[in-house]
């Protein structure tokens, strides 16, 4: 049996992921994988029982297992913690243990919902691009860090630190994804300002020399952001570090309509990847049937493929997803303006994929 932990977390994640859990062991089944869950607490459902968003245990219960399906962390409940404590130290963590240091953000747009952005629908359709950010370095891990009271007053600081075996890795994953893609890379940066990213570009040109096959772009992070908005589809895979990755991978995901949509996988050299809904907790809508859960299940599709190197079942999941939407079936993030539909909820959407896999 292969072993998947499931980490539901907290808002949403449970609802979530109980119903990717559902689509994972139904196309396991068809797959002939013998998929066997296991259950464990992460962010703040951690914190409520153990005092602590990850536990020893719970790392200690991932290295057992191929693959993690996470769901999201966080809330209003543990919003005033210090980041040492909070929910997301719980993710961060994770990531970090497990050397998770590829984060995959794909961003495409479902021709069902091209109207769904806030751009024009010629703007956005045909948008299929990769964001490819640094998952375990950089200002979030970046030590010294802390707070101090210097002079009388309260100062704080983080650190941003990339050494260069850290740039080549996540910069080969992404020449190497480009391969599969499109063949064009751009590289993220601030080399008008940082030193951090001088040596980004000077590593990514070197890595560049190995993929002459591949178009290399170096592009600042500020114009990147525009283009995103006023030109998306000249993107094929993005690459950059933990920061400006985790602001650009919203800014994208937003073009195609709904972050509730888009889902990613994080991966390393140690064999286990765990895969997660781009998407937060969303507690407003917590508890009450109405999150979308294709992110989380897109994000099962991910795991078959990566994982389990199965990108025909992950084939079937999105194409499952694919019909869905093209029958009309709406949560209510991805309602079209003016459009008079009935929206359904997190587990009806579910079953409606279940029901493409005939399942
Ligand atoms: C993400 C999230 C996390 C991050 C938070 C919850 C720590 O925003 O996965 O993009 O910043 O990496
Ligand atoms: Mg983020």
């Amino acid at each position: 049996m292969e072993r998947v932990l499931v980490l539901p977390g907290d808002g949403i994640g449970p609802e979530v992921t109980a119903q990717a859990v559902r689509v994972l062991e139904a196309a396991g089944r068809a797959a002939g994988i013998g998929i066997e869950c296991v259950e464990g607490l992460i962010g703040g459902a951690s914190i409520d029982a153990h005092g602590d968003p990850l536990t020893d245990e719970t790392v200690a219960l991932a290295r057992t297992c191929r693959a993690v399906l996470l769901g999201a962390v966080g809330g209003p409940k543990w919003d005033a913690m210090p980041v040492a404590t909070r929910p997301e130290k719980g993710l961060l963590r994770i990531r970090k243990e497990l050397g998770l240091y590829a984060n995959l953000r794909p961003a495409a747009v479902f021709p069902a919902l091209a109207s769904a952005s806030t751009l024009r629908p010629e703007v956005v359709a045909g948008i299929d691009l990769l964001v490819v950010r640094e998952l375990t370095g950089g200002i979030y891990f970046g030590e010294p860090r802390g707070r101090a009271i210097v002079d009388g007053r309260r100062e704080a600081r983080n650190t941003m630190v990339y050494d260069d075996s850290e740039i080549e890795r996540i910069t080969r994953v992404a020449f190497e994804s480009a391969r599969r893609r499109s063949r064009h890379v751009t590289h993220v940066h601030k080399a008008n300002v940082l030193d951090v990213s001088q040596l980004w570009m000077e590593v990514v040109d070197e890595v560049a020399k190995d993929y002459d096959d591949v178009e290399l772009v170096h592009q600042l992070v500020d114009s990147c952001a525009m283009l995103l908005l006023s030109d998306p589809k000249r993107f094929d895979v993005i690459v950059t570090g933990n920061l400006f990755g985790d602001i650009l991978s919203d800014e994208a995901a937003m073009l195609t309509g709904s972050l509730g949509m888009l889902p990613s996988a994080s991966l390393g050299d140690g064999g286990i990847g765990l895969y997660e809904p781009v998407h937060g907790s969303a507690p407003d809508i917590a508890g009450q049937d109405l999150a979308n859960p294709l992110a989380a299940i897109l994000s099962v599709a991910m795991l078959l493929e990566h994982t389990f190197d199965r990108p025909d079942a992950a084939g079937e999941v999105r194409d499952a997803v694919t019909a869905v939407l093209a029958d009309g079936h709406r949560t209510g993030d991805i309602v079209l303006e003016g459009e008079d539909r009935e929206t359904i909820g997190c587990v009806a959407m579910a079953d409606h994929v279940l029901a493409k896999l005939g399942a």
